[in-house]
């Protein structure tokens, strides 16, 4: 099988119904959907993708008003953040309710929520009817895919169509928060700053690893979000001259370096645009015949804090 890249938004309501799985934009990242309530497409989500059953997927909802759906109730900080920011960046952990299947949510009490912004993704939940399971479109473990020739490449053979809706606006994955009674806790920085979070819900403390917040899992393993090379986080000058030998790919925030092959991330500084071309450009350092990866943190601020989280992860030693 070779999956088609098109924008037929009624091929993906097909294929969905009939229980099978569909690469879809996202503002943040491309995912890799299924019907949420129809266990058995879920199953195929995990095969695709050559994930863990221990980690849970974020169901994907039409508007504000489907959270009641998959979830109980909505804690009142919650309920802020979704009218301030859905559709959005954010996903929601939240208590489930019973016709979420556990396949979704692990087991787990709870259930991962968010409401996408992206057009084409927000066409396609009010026509399907039901909500979307989707983790990122990559296999687990790998970098996320920020356009639909991404998931293409990686997942090409065993999907059927990659619905297309052009580079994601974002680049990052979905900031994630969960609840301790009206306690906001951050569980993964993403595409919605934590600032900005915080403007509206006072400050959210890092949560802890917890069994609760253990399906923190994925996005908090060690190694994820990585390249196929090996990657290099540091000085990046320093990093150059140590490794002048070797056939470099470098990373650059904002000034281009010398080497076999370099990717700016914005040169005149902006973070949403660094956030933007990130993945895009980890992937072609990858595919550019550089024998190691350096890369350089940005300044950890605004989407700064999930980029460079984003980067340590993929920098950190392989097992
Ligand atoms: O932007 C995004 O969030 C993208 C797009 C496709 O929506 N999705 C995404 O999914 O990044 P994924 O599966 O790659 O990451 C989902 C994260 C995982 O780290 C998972 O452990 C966490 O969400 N998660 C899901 N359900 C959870 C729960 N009940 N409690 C805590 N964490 C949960
Ligand atoms: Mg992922």
């Amino acid at each position: 099988m070779r999956a088609r890249i098109d924008d037929d938004l009624e091929e993906a309501v097909r294929l969905l119904q009939a229980g099978r799985v569909v690469g879809v934009p996202t503002e943040t990242v491309y995912g890799l959907a299924a019907n949420a309530f129809d266990p058995a497409a879920v199953v195929r989500v995990f095969e695709t993708k050559r994930r863990p059953s221990f980690d849970p997927l974020i169901v994907h909802v039409r508007d504000v008003e489907a959270v009641h759906e998959v979830a109980t109730r909505l804690p009142a900080a919650a309920e802020r953040l979704v009218e301030r920011f859905w559709p959005g960046p954010l996903t929601l952990v939240l208590e489930r309710r019973d016709v979420v299947p556990d396949l979704v949510t692990s087991g787990l009490p709870t259930v991962a929520v968010r409401c996408p912004a992206h057009p084409l993704m927000r066409r396609l939940l009010s026509r399907t009817g039901f909500p979307l399971a989707a983790p990122s479109a990559n296999r687990f473990g790998s970098v996320s895919p920020t356009t639909a020739q991404h998931v293409a490449d990686q997942l090409g053979d065993e999907l059927e169509l990659v619905l297309d809706g052009g580079p994601c606006e974002v680049g990052l994955e979905s900031t994630i928060v969960g609840f301790q009674g009206e306690r906001c806790l951050l569980y993964r920085p993403g595409g919605l700053p934590l600032e900005e979070l915080e403007r509206v819900v006072g400050p959210v403390p890092t949560a802890a690893r917890t069994p609760e917040t253990a399906p923190s899992a994925p996005g908090m393993l060690t190694s994820h979000y990585a390249p196929a090379r090996t990657l290099l986080l540091g000085e990046l000058d320093e990093l150059v001259a140590e490794h002048a030998g070797s056939r470099l790919g470098v990373l650059a925030f904002r000034e281009e370096r010398a080497a076999h092959a370099c990717r700016v991330l914005s040169p005149s500084g902006d973070l949403g645009e660094a956030a933007r071309r990130l993945f895009a450009a980890l992937r072609e350092l990858d595919a550019s015949g550089a024998e190691l990866l350096v890369a350089e943190p940005v300044p950890e601020s605004g989407l700064g804090r999930a980029i460079n989280d984003r980067l340590r992860r993929a920098a950190r030693p392989r097992s």
